[in-house]
């Protein structure tokens, strides 16, 4: 049997960086733990720009629905801010989601015992925070037609749609509801069926699977007032299911809660393909930090964390996911901190490559 692939996208920014520390953990599972994967790498946003006037090229599309999993590392930067909006470094980001159809975006929101004081609400908030965010990546307002900017009289007009459909948002509820029989059965679901009718099918239908999955709590709330819940108390939840906008917002906001927002991965997933794995890409949830890239103090964990989640998600090893994330626990326990988290007194940063070589030794040291 041939090795599993990985396309590996670093991108922008800190992109390369970050992405290195997680070659150094591929290269040790192949060598201690006969986890060999065929590994191949390529450009997405702005370095793809660069090079062939895309931000993603036709060969790396096919590229990646072929391989098991996607790794990518951040995308955009300052340099690209004025290109047009089809040639955006974002759009190699959307257009991969898209035609990879990789409709379930997870993205965990976990606050880490060490770094329960980063966060900016009281530690007693956050501490022990274990939430899961399921986002619908392919659909909604992100895609919806029509979309553009129309001349109306004498005046323009910006138009984007929400726009769902049943099984749409069936598939996204179904993988929510899985991940939460696998956590704590509770799931809740944010739309705002209050005001849009997009919202009404939305909850309609959740509803409607629910049924599948009786042994899971299911509740409803306006996104705003999750929103809300979600600062005052987001202890209550355990696995959150919303669409793509809501999902864009309030992941950002759950991540930040943690303090640990360079810290945090996320999984998109699609439908399995025929040797049963799921089409994935992983990527960490923040973005490519052009003021530091370059510079080594970036933090390789959330990329890190990342592949932990494609460990988990692609390949059927749960074990090792769980040897890396307790690797990365162990170093934080230990005080290691990169330059984004700073704080306590008189420590001093370490850099990029020193995080990564120091969870390679915690992986090691399990041994
Ligand atoms: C995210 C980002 C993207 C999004 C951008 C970079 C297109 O904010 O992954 O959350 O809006 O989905
Ligand atoms: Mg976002």
């Amino acid at each position: 049997m041939s090795n599993p692939s990985l396309l590996i996208l670093p991108g922008d920014g800190i992109g390369p960086e970050v992405m290195a520390e997680v070659s150094k953990v591929i290269q040790w599972l192949g060598d201690k733990r006969g986890m060999k994967f065929d590994v191949s790498e390529d450009l997405v946003g702005g370095c793809a720009y660069d090079k062939h006037g895309v931000p993603l090229h036709d060969d790396t599309m096919a590229k990646a629905q072929e391989v098991d999993a996607v790794l990518l590392g951040a995308v955009g930067g300052p340099k690209y801010d004025n290109l047009d909006f089809s040639v955006k470094p974002e759009r190699g980001l959307l257009r991969l989601r898209k035609e990879m159809d990789l409709f379930a975006n997870l993205r965990p929101a976990q606050c880490f015992d060490a770094l329960a004081d980063f966060s900016s609400l009281k530690k007693d908030v956050v501490a022990g925070l274990d939430i899961m965010i399921v986002r619908e990546l392919t659909s909604g307002v992100y895609f919806g037609e029509p979309r553009g900017i129309f001349e109306e009289g004498n005046e323009r007009v910006g138009i984007n749609t929400q726009r769902y459909t049943e099984s749409e948002i069936d598939r996204v509820a179904r993988s929510a509801f899985e991940l939460a029989m696998k956590r704590n059965r509770k799931l809740c679901s944010m739309e705002k069926a209050n005001v849009m009718e997009s919202g009404i099918l939305w909850r309609e239908v959740v509803t409607e699977v629910g049924k599948d999955y009786p042994d899971v709590e299911l509740s409803h709330m306006y996104a705003d007032a999750g929103a809300m819940q979600l600062t005052r108390w987001p202890k209550q939840f355990d696995v959150i299911v919303t669409d793509n906008l809501f999902g864009d917002l309030l992941s950002d906001l759950a991540a930040m809660l943690t303090g640990s927002l360079g810290m945090l991965p996320s999984a998109s997933l699609g439908s399995p393909m025929e040797n049963g794995r799921p089409k994935a890409l992983y990527e960490p949830v923040h973005g490519s930090a052009p003021d530091i890239a370059g510079q080594g103090k970036a933090n390789p964990i959330a990329c890190i964390l990342s592949f932990a989640m494609a460990l988990r998600y692609s390949f059927d090893a749960g074990n090792e996911a769980e040897r890396l994330e307790q690797a990365v626990n162990a170093v934080l326990a230990d005080g290691l901190r990169t330059a984004d988290l700073l704080g306590e007194e008189g420590v001093q940063p370490v850099s990029t490559s020193e995080m990564g070589d120091a969870i390679v030794a915690k992986l090691e040291a399990s041994l």
